[in-house]
């Protein structure tokens, strides 16, 4: 057997993923080099600070501020700093020098990430991201490889753990949104600035690289609708629940037809949303992630599991590492980007969706006819409706839940707008999605 000389790797960035990644890569590196058929020597991490404190896993000799003579010198390059710049220049510097590049930058791989892989086309360097999105959850690869010869129809991703913790403490415990927030914060789920996860900042980068993969076709984040969960209720969560539903943020990626011009493209958006809870991502609980999948022959699968935390994020890096490490012993091109359907990006008033409305309305003879009236002048079914009794008093209001049937965005959009401007209505309380309930 042809012995292969050791492949060099070089670490950017010694956080709580970095200092997992390592740490295994040095625990672990006979066995990984067994896998691959070459040594794994991790020859560097590069650090901003060499005296910043750190993991004890990474030994002190190994770090080193000058990233880019250690990029020049690695056989593949492992980016866990973060953010846009410097990691986009160093990844480019890497791709051009002929290294592979791992990455877990959703932010970079969201906003230049064709630009990323068009370099690595052309150079035949591989790019991998698989934890990028849903941390230790596999869902890059399935999408890229297993999927590759099937037509996915639509995704419901919980793909940020920090909201669902928030939103499912406020399901099980009770208590404000604020009141999550700290907790956590606390566990050290949330960021001390936690506005990327709550207003679905990151969400939508994940959105945008799953559609993306799935859908063959790139999709710009600005493309992605997104609302954050900042407005959700203690009210709306407890009324989801005595109505069958659980309150999610969703990153919805479909494959649909504007019913208005027939045309067909994608659509990619995060949003509070009501699942039933029957639907398997009802059970999806803490900060866990999953990613509920329709395609076209093999139905419908779900990836579950830890959406972050060091080492299991770490657990997906390493799979890229033996991955790239392995094509380096092997031979063979890079891994292309799969953007060949290149179909639109419809905006969210091209959805066909549902809605549940919570209004406080006067309770006297009429209203309800009214609001009907407002629901058909719109061309939107209602399904169901649920009335809660206001007192006997004259002035006397009452909680009107109304479920609608499936109608295109716009005209639920406007049918809210005018239930708004109603003189029966005195306020439109909630306003969210249903989805997964079909
Ligand atoms: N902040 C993210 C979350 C983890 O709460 O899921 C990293 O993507």
């Amino acid at each position: 057997m042809i012995e292969y000389r050791n492949l060099r790797i070089a670490l950017l960035g010694a956080g709580a993923v970095g200092a997992q990644v390592a740490a295994l890569l040095l625990e672990h590196g006979d066995e990984l080099a067994g896998r691959v058929g070459a040594g794994l020597e991790l020859v560097g991490v590069a650090v901003r600070d060499l005296d910043a404190p750190r993991d004890p896993a990474i030994p002190k000799q190994l770090l080193t501020t000058d990233a880019r003579s250690l990029i020049l010198g690695a056989d593949i390059v492992i980016e866990l700093m973060g953010g846009i710049e410097p990691a986009r220049e160093y990844l480019m510097l890497a791709l051009n020098s002929g290294a592979d590049v791992i990455t877990a930058n959703k932010a970079l791989l969201a906003t230049h990430g064709p630009e990323l892989f068009e370099v690595a086309e052309q150079v035949g360097a591989q790019l991998y991201y698989e934890a990028a999105v849903g941390g230790a959850i596999p869902i890059i690869r399935p999408l890229r490889d297993s999927l590759a010869g099937d037509r996915v129809h639509r995704i419901l991703g919980i793909v940020n753990g920090t909201t669902n913790y928030i939103l499912d403490r406020m399901d099980v415990e009770g208590g404000t949104l604020d009141e999550a927030l700290a907790a956590a914060t606390e566990l050290g789920y949330a960021e001390a600035d936690p506005t990327a996860d709550i207003e679905g900042i990151d969400a939508a980068q994940k959105a945008a690289i799953l559609a993306s993969l799935a859908f063959h076709t790139t999709v710009p984040l600005e493309l992605v609708h997104r609302e954050g969960i900042s407005r959700v209720t203690h009210a709306q969560v407890v009324s989801a629940r005595k109505a069958g539903f659980v309150v999610k943020l969703l990153a919805v990626c479909e494959r649909i037809i504007d019913p208005e011009t027939g045309i067909e493209g994608v659509s990619a958006r995060v949003h509070p949303a009501l699942v039933p809870v029957t639907h398997p991502l009802a059970a999806v609980h803490g900060a866990n992630n999953a990613v509920f999948l329709e395609a076209e022959a093999a139905g419908s699968l779900m990836f579950y599991g830890a959406g972050a935390g060091g080492i299991q994020t770490a657990s997906a890096v390493l799979g890229d590492v033996v991955s790239a490490a392995r094509r380096h012993v092997i031979g063979g091109p890079g891994v292309a980007e799969s953007t060949n359907a290149n179909l639109p990006i419809l905006p969210i008033s091209s959805v066909v969706t549902r809605y549940q409305i919570t209004l406080e309305v006067a309770d006297r003879p009429g209203v309800l006819a009214q609001i009907a009236t407002l629901f058909s002048e719109h061309g939107v079914s209602v399904e169901a409706v649920e009335q809660t009794p206001g007192s006997e008093r004259a002035d006397a209001t009452a909680t009107l839940v109304i479920g609608t049937h499936r109608a295109a965005e716009g005209a639920l959009a406007d049918t809210v707008a005018a239930l708004g401007a109603s003189e029966v209505v005195t306020a439109v309380t909630s306003v969210l999605r249903v989805e997964g309930a079909d």
